[in-house]
C-alpha cells in the first residue's frame, strides 16, 4: 500500500451505539491564545477510561448539554494514556459553551471517528509537518506519537506559522519540539512585534526556503484554507508528488458518522471517508473548496 493509499484505512472504532454521548470531565484547561482553549479530559466511566483507545488523526464530537454538539479532533497523542486533549477555537455556539466551562464541567463526548493517519506506513520516512494556527491540534498528536517511537522514522522537519506571535498556538510543545535535536523545528508569523526574534512570512514561502528533501518523504499539512491552497503547490515545488502530501479536512462535520451529508468534498464525506486525505485524493475539487 502506498503512503498516500489511505482510503482503505477507514477506522471506525466507535465503541458501542455511535450516537451515545459519553460523559467526559475537563480537567485541565489551557488558553493557547486569546481565541483558542485546549481542554486535557477523562471519562467519568472508569472501564471506560482504561478501554479507550483512537489513533491520531481521529476526531470525536464533544456536546455542551442543552447547547449543542461540534466536531474536534483528538489532539494528545495515543501513547500518552493518562488523559485526553482537544483543542477549540471560539466561533459560535458551542464552541463559546465550551470557552465558558470550568475544570470539573462534564461534557458529552461520542467517537473516535474517522480514519488516521498512516503512521505505520510513514515508518523508515522522513516527515515533514506544515501547520498553521489551531491546525497544529491534529499534527500535534502525530508529531508526538512519532517523537515516542522515533527509532522508527528519519528526519523530521516542522514548520509552524500563525499571523502573529500571540495567535502561536501550543507554545509549549513548540518549546519543546525546539529543544529536540532530532527534529528540525521551524517557527513563523506574518507579522512579527517588537518581542519576536524568529522568522517572519507567510508557511509556504519559509518551508520552500527551509526546503526539506522529497526523496522517502510524506508531507502532512493542516491549517486554514489559503496557507493549504499556497503549501500544496510549494511542496510540489520541492518535489513532492500528490500521493506524498497528506492533509485533514474537519469541514462543516455535524453527525460525524457518514448521515447527515453536511461534510461533502467533492463525492466524498469528511467524516466517513476522512477526515485524513492524501493530496492525491482531493486536489481535482479542492481548489473550489480552498
Ligand atoms: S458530518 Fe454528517 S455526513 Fe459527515
Amino acid at each position: 500500500m502506498a503512503v498516500a493509499d489511505i482510503s482503505q484505512r477507514r477506522k471506525f472504532l466507535a465503541q458501542g451505539n455511535v450516537y451515545l454521548p459519553h460523559i467526559v470531565v475537563i480537567d485541565k484547561i489551557i488558553e493557547e491564545t486569546p481565541g483558542v482553549t485546549t481542554f486535557h479530559f477523562n471519562f467519568k466511566d472508569e472501564k471506560l477510561r482504561e478501554e479507550f483507545t483512537f489513533e491520531s488523526g481521529q476526531f470525536g464530537e464533544y456536546s455542551v448539554f442543552g447547547v449543542g454538539e461540534a466536531p474536534f479532533c483528538i489532539s494528545s497523542s495515543p501513547t500518552r494514556r493518562d488523559h485526553l486533549e482537544f483543542a477549540v477555537q471560539r466561533v459560535g455556539k458551542v464552541t463559546n459553551a465550551l470557552h465558558r466551562l470550568g475544570v470539573g464541567a462534564e461534557i458529552g463526548f461520542r467517537g473516535p471517528y474517522g480514519n488516521s493517519f498512516p503512521i505505520d506506513l510513514m515508518q523508515g520516512k522522513n516527515l515533514v509537518f506544515v501547520g498553521g494556527g489551531i491546525g497544529l491540534a491534529p499534527l500535534r498528536s502525530l508529531i508526538w506519537n512519532v517523537i515516542d517511537n522515533r527509532d522508527k522514522f528519519e528526519r523530521i522537519d516542522i514548520v509552524y506559522g500563525a499571523r502573529s506571535p500571540a495567535d502561536l498556538c501550543f507554545g509549549y510543545d513548540l518549546d519543546a519540539w525546539d529543544k529536540d535535536k532530532t527534529i528540525n523545528m521551524i517557527t513563523t508569523v506574518d507579522r512579527g512585534d517588537e518581542s519576536w526574534t524568529g522568522k517572519v512570512g507567510l508557511v509556504p514561502k519559509i518551508l520552500e526556503e527551509v526546503a526539506p528533501p522529497a526523496k522517502n518523504a510524506v508531507a502532512i499539512v493542516c491549517g486554514p484554507p489559503i496557507m493549504i491552497r499556497f503549501t500544496f503547490p510549494a511542496l510540489a515545488k520541492l518535489g513532492f508528488t500528490p500521493e506524498q502530501m497528506i492533509t485533514t479536512l474537519e469541514k462543516r462535520m455535524k453527525c460525524g458518522v457518514g448521515k447527515c451529508g453536511r461534510c461533502n468534498i467533492g463525492n466524498l464525506y469528511a467524516c466517513r471517508d476522512g477526515p485524513v486525505f492524501s493530496y492525491a485524493q482531493i486536489n481535482s475539487f479542492i481548489s473550489s473548496e480552498y
